[in-house]
């Protein structure tokens, strides 16, 4: 690890590389996240979650797990506080996944149906084994396809499908078509952190510690499904160990142990297992898309359809916007997409990094591939042959675009220059050796935040937001925002966040924590120190809200870009993948701190690499229950899977934004599939259409 030189005061804290702040703590043990907090007389819930796929719960039987040591009560569908119906997120609509225990129905497999309550979290466990707990079934559908009968458009809030001309006729008339299918499977968020809050009354006011990615946004949540005034509920969240989307929304630990403080009158703590969180929180829904491009012999595209089909829980929405690329990456004269919804008897899909983008890119990008070797034409050729100029589908400006500036940089640094673009040309002995590349763009933006700073009289500013920080660095980001925006030096800046109580501020999600609290923070400072101007009396206080000046901007085309090369060795004997290298070129706007970003960029591509290779939620048709339901069955990349990552910025700097961010959350997981199913394409001459490149597939 190389040491970064401290900041002087004074100096512009924005650009400079600086380890996270809280990062001696965490490699320490001194970091504490939800689970560690001490709580006087904590009580400790453990979950019990339904063994059918489907039906209903015909008894509950507590009277072993009562008489069981330590167990202080049961909440089960009898007894348990009656929640507030058509509750659900501003996005995707009322969620009935929210209502825990209000009825004897079983939604899915893994859906909760108690929650014993005892003195420690061992007895709670060996109380829930004592529970008693009998089930009719009712037939399941977990069988996932595009054309399944119940299959129908999903929710427009992306806006509406794309139309842009006669996708049938430029196909006729194009030179080359290419016509795919690919599928991805369901993916799960795996932070390493498990979903844990602890809940209890204070007076009138319910409090929480959660380990969540938006206090905010789910104290309404909690505050509705409860029917009370959000003034009398306060969510707090401490050091996040990972999230990935899959702690967006209101989780069922956050719902029991709140059931639970109601009912027993003590705090209570509700930790998931970990193959509670598997099943019984989200995941990435299975995709099935359709690709057709049709090209001139030149390259230049006529026609971009890209169609694409992902389940949900017929309990509740959400859009896996799969197609989102095909609307801004390339010119073309027809551009058609669809997205449709297909409901089954299944677990909440939600967020899990780069929703949508992640396998959306995986189909676009490895089709232009296939594409490009139609054509016989260099894949990143193609790629500058169709650069447009405005929104290939809106008609709107681009903020910043550099996308061809990703594609050119992440060459030169990969080495493209050269590449005999025919398969199965290169060996090392048995290993077969391929490269490719992908590209693509992520929907970057920033939602209104609040922020209060404080001026102290003793110099110091005290800048308060509702973010949270996720395991990405965002205390440190803030605070280098905050003492840019007020001039001041890093070390005057008290920096307080993860308390819903400070106000409304996005979540640390979308890739928008960054954007859409920075800003917050910036129009807060240029607030403060208008009225610090006359040299008022100290302290000073002063909240901004962002949401005027978010809504009042242009609408214009607003994205950040990547290019991703990679180098693959494949053993056609045992079918093992092995990535040899991997380069990533991102313009993700301004940097906030380059250490963390870049620290950012090269974890989505790991993630990237495992949805490539190794990530697969297997579900039992029969049973309708997730096989793989844990560490050692669901897979992704170890260190000794990872090769050498070069992630690295280029100039970039988004004008629609006040500091010039975008946000980098995310887009280092896309692209990489496709880069890396290309790559595997040139070693072997045989595509991979579907996710993961399991060792069974190539072989
Ligand atoms: Mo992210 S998957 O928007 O938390």
């Amino acid at each position: 690890m190389t040491t970064h030189p401290q900041v002087l005061a004074g100096t512009p804290a924005i650009g400079t590389a600086r380890s996270r702040v809280e990062g001696r703590d965490k490699v320490s043990g001194k970091a504490r996240f939800a689970g560690d907090l001490p709580v006087e007389r904590l009580a400790h819930g453990a979950v019990v979650t339904a063994t059918i796929a489907r039906g209903r719960v015909t008894g509950i039987d507590t009277s072993s797990a009562l008489a069981s040591p330590g167990v202080i009560g049961v909440v089960d569908h009898r007894n348990a506080p009656r929640l507030v119906p058509g509750v659900g997120s501003p996005f995707f609509g009322p969620d009935g996944q929210l209502q825990l225990l209000q009825d004897d129905r079983v939604a899915h497999g893994g859906w909760p149906v108690a929650l014993v309550v005892a003195e420690t979290p061992e007895q709670a466990r060996a109380g829930a084994e004592r529970l008693r707990l009998t089930f009719v079934e009712q037939p399941h559908d977990t069988a996932f396809a595009a054309d399944h009968p119940a299959a129908r458009p999903a929710l427009p809030a992306f806006g509406p499908d794309a139309d842009k001309g006669d996708l049938d006729a430029e196909l006729a008339a194009s030179a080359v078509v290419v016509d795919e299918r690919y599928t991805t499977p369901a993916q799960h968020a795996c932070a390493m952190e498990p979903h844990v809050a602890t809940a209890w009354l204070e007076g009138a006011v319910l409090r929480a510690i959660d380990s969540n990615q938006a206090p905010y946004g789910i104290a309404a949540q909690l505050a509705t499904l409860f029917g009370r005034p959000l003034s009398e509920v306060r969510v707090q969240v401490e050091q996040v160990g990972g999230g990935f989307g899959s702690k967006t929304g209101l989780g069922p630990q956050l719902i029991l142990a709140t059931m639970a403080t109601l009912l027993f009158h003590r705090p209570v703590r509700v930790t998931l297992t970990r193959e509670q969180v598997f099943l019984a929180t989200s995941a990435r829904p299975r995709t099935d898309q359709r690709v057709r491009l049709g090209a001139d012999r030149d390259g230049r595209l006529r026609a971009i359809g890209h169609e694409a089909a992902f389940e949900i829980s017929g309990e509740s929405e959400f859009i896996e916007n799969c197609v989102e690329i095909a609307k801004t990456l390339y010119a073309a004269d027809a551009i058609r997409t669809r997205l449709t919804a297909v409901p089954l008897d299944i677990l909440p899909v939600a967020s899990v990094r780069a929703p949508g983008t992640a396998p959306g890119s995986f189909a676009l990008e490895s089709a232009v591939d296939e594409l490009a070797e139609r054509l016989g034409v260099d894949p990143l050729e193609l790629r500058r042959r169709n650069e447009p100029e405005v929104g290939p589908v809106s008609g709107l400006p681009f903020t910043s675009r550099n996308f061809q500036r990703c594609l050119s940089e992440g060459a030169r640094r990969f080495g493209w220059a050269g590449r005999d673009h025919r398969p199965r040309r290169r060996r090392e002995g048995h290993l077969l050796i391929g490269t490719g590349m992908a590209g693509t763009s992520f929907l970057t933006t920033a939602f209104p935040s609040s922020a209060t700073i404080t001026a102290e009289r003793d110099g110091t500013f005290t800048v308060a937001i509702a973010a949270i920080d996720i395991g990405t660095g965002a205390r440190t980001a803030l605070r280098a925002i905050a003492a840019d925006a007020l001039g001041v030096g890093w070390d005057a800046i008290r920096l307080e966040i993860g308390d819903s109580a400070i106000g409304p501020a996005w979540q640390a999600g979308g890739s928008l924590g960054t954007t859409s609290w920075g800003w917050a923070i910036v129009a807060a400072a240029r607030d403060l120190l208008k009225q610090l101007e006359p040299g008022p009396a100290l302290p000073v206080s002063v909240t901004s809200d962002t949401t005027e000046e978010i809504m009042s901007r242009p609408h214009r085309e607003r994205h950040s870009y990547s290019a991703v090369f990679a180098e693959v060795a494949v053993d056609p004997a045992t079918g093992e993948v092995r990535v040899r290298r991997l380069v990533g070129r991102f313009a993700v706007g301004r940097v906030v701190n380059p250490l963390m970003v870049r620290s950012q960029l090269t974890g989505g591509m790991v993630m990237g690499l495992s949805i490539a290779l190794q990530e697969e939620g297997v579900r039992d048709g029969v049973s309708g229950r997730q096989v793989n339901a844990d560490f050692a069955g669901y897979h992704f990349a170890a260190n000794a899977d990872v090769p050498f990552i070069d992630a690295d910025f280029v100039d970039d700097h988004e004008p629609d934004d006040p500091l010039g961010l975008k946000g980098p959350g995310e887009i280092g997981a896309v692209a990489v599939a496709a880069a890396i199913a290309n790559a595997v394409w040139h070693a072997t001459g045989r595509r991979h259409r579907d996710l993961p490149i399991r060792l069974d597939r190539v072989v």
